[in-house]
């Protein structure tokens, strides 16, 4: 049955992509995003893949009465909860502010929705939660680390806000996608990610680097305990993650039995190391990527990826796109951006 989703945070990229999906699927999107880290234009290329266009309120979360009038205008059945911000170096910066917008932003979403009834919430978490684990794949059921930074920090306390506020019997159905390391986009290359300024994630700075944006990649680490010395990590397509943002919503809506709050893996559930990103990515290209080795980046862990079972079996979804899929579709849309909105940063 089609249902009115509210994205916060839907102009972002992971956003945009689920949008699309939803759309797909036959519901409606109202998204609600500041544009601290996007641009108005992004509806304009969702219309253009879907055929339909998003409601759209510019509103900084933090605003309580500014979301409660989105809640008053439109009739929302659910929400999926995107915004945030989300560089680790700024946070360790900034901390005041990522409290102030991770933690605040989910606390004002979840008053809104309980003054309007509306009980259906999918929370973006992330693998960060887990710093390095132990044992791998890493599972549901692992313990969470220290997180090594504020960013990390506000992913767990948030899900520890929607755990204990799923116990007080208010009737939320909530569920927290821990989200690997999204790459990739869109197939039409009409949205992607659009990092501001010197990329910190690893894809956009090799598409950037193969575009001539960038000297070259610099390796960080070639001294780590894995099979070619460089970092493990579980790159998943974002198409593939914005699907799974649509299992989550069925989940919450037509699985009466389910937890009040649940949690899932999403990744692939292999793991892929640096060196084997670039061999890919010079593969799906066709073009050289220049890079150099050089020492470790404060803060990295050597490994993880995915136990995914759970929410393969449980959501009835799966990561369907190859590594190629993810950086040939990176690729495209790097040219894309070149082609039409000029370098970034
Ligand atoms: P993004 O920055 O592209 O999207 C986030 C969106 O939220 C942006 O459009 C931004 O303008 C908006 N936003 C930020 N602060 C806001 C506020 N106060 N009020 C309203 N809107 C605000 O990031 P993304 O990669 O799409 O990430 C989406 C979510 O997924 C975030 O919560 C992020 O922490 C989480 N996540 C991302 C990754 C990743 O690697 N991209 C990994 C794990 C988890
Ligand atoms: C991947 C690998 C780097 C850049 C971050 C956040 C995490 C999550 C996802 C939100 C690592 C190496 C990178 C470069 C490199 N986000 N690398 N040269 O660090 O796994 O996770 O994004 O929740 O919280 O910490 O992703 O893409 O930055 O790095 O060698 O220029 O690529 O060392 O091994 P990471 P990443």
């Amino acid at each position: 049955m089609s249902k009115r989703v509210l994205l916060t945070g839907g102009t972002g990229y992971i956003g945009s992509h689920t949008a699309v999906e939803l759309f797909a699927a036959g519901h409606d999107v109202v998204i609600a995003d500041d544009l601290s880290n996007s641009s108005v234009t992004v509806l304009d290329r969702i219309s253009e893949i879907s055929g339909r266009r998003p409601d759209f309120v510019k509103l900084d979360l933090r605003d309580l009465n500014g979301l409660k009038q989105v809640f008053r205008r439109f009739d929302i059945d659910a929400a999926i909860h995107f915004a945030a911000r989300k560089s680790v170096g700024e946070s360790v910066e900034q901390p005041l502010l990522y409290y102030d917008v991770n933690v605040n932003s989910l606390l004002n979403l979840l008053v809104a929705m309980a003054e309007f009834k509306v009980d259906t919430l999918v929370f973006s978490s992330s693998c960060t939660v887990y710093g390095q684990p132990d044992v791998l794949p890493v599972s549901e059921s692992t313990p969470f680390q220290p997180a090594s930074s504020p960013y990390g920090n506000t992913k767990q306390i948030c899900e520890h806000i929607l755990r204990d506020y799923s116990l007080t019997g208010v009737g939320l159905k909530a569920i927290s996608l821990r989200y690997f390391n999204p790459v990739g986009a869109h197939e039409s290359a009409l949205i992607g990610e659009l990092p501001l300024g010197v990329p910190n994630n690893l894809v956009p700075f090799i598409t950037q680097t193969a575009a001539g944006l960038r000297e070259r990649l610099q390796v960080f680490g070639d001294d780590y305990d894995t099979a070619d010395g460089t970092a493990i990590r579980d790159y998943i397509h974002v198409v593939d993650l914005a699907r799974a943002h649509v299992s989550a919503l069925q989940r919450s809506l037509h699985h009466p039995n389910a937890a009040n709050y649940e949690y899932f893996n999403v990744g692939t559930g292999s793991g892929t190391s640096v060196m084997e990103v670039i061999k890919a990515f010079e593969a799906a290209a066709g073009v050289p990527l220049p890079y150099k080795i050089v020492g470790r980046r404060a803060g990295d862990i050597e490994q993880i990826y995915a136990d995914t079972s759970t929410a393969n079996a449980e959501l009835d979804w799966r990561a369907e796109k190859t590594l190629a899929d993810m950086l040939s579709s990176a690729w495209q849309w790097q040219q894309h951006i070149a082609a039409q909105d000029g370098p970034v940063g």
